[in-house]
């Protein structure tokens, strides 16, 4: 592979990104990342220690997209679980790591957590005036080899 051809690789998403469960040191760097963003949910802190505590119901999967050598958060989605339905509350990713594919990435991870925890129906809210959400979060949803689900926009 040429050196123009290998640095390409590189700098690509798939190299620079790693996807992994929510830790409790997240939080801090979640809620300063979705506070960066006008469309995110600005969710107390709260409701972050809410998604990473394996007793509360719902249960939530909550997902975070970050470089594998810094450890910084790229991103992140949450999905709260009541089986066989999932809603994904919310996806984040910081502005100057946007149209990167991260989002991507996350949602792909984000199906194989539904597909193992057998949910068959996921709900999505997205405002139709977000286009970045409904562009990359509905062609997601029309995509996911679960079962029936529903998308609904909110003019
Ligand atoms: C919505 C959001 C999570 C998308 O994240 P992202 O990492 O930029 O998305 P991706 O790079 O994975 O994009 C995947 C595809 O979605 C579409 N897309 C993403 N952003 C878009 C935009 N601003 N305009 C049009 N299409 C867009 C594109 O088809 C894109 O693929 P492409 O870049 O190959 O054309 C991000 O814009 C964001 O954090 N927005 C603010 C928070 C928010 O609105 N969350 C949703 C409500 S909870």
């Amino acid at each position: 592979m040429s050196l123009e051809r290998r640095n390409a690789h590189e700098s690509s998403p798939g190299t620079e990104v790693r996807i992994r469960r929510m830790a409790p040191t997240d939080l801090d760097q979640m809620m300063e990342l979705a506070l960066s963003l006008e469309h995110a949910p600005h969710w107390p802190r709260s409701a972050y220690a809410v998604a990473l505590d394996p007793e509360a119901a719902p249960r939530r999967i909550t997902l975070i997209a970050e470089t594998p050598l810094s450890g910084v958060i790229l991103g992140f989605a949450v999905a709260s679980l009541l089986p066989p339905q999932a809603e994904l509350e919310t996806i984040a990713v910081a502005t100057k790591w946007q149209r990167r594919g991260v989002a991507r990435r996350i949602l792909t991870a984000m199906t194989e957590e539904l597909r193992t925890a057998m949910i068959t129906e996921v709900l999505l809210e997205v405002r139709a005036s977000n286009s970045a959400a409904s562009h990359s979060i509905g062609p997601w949803a029309s995509r996911l080899p679960v079962g029936a689900r529903s998308t609904t926009l909110i003019h």
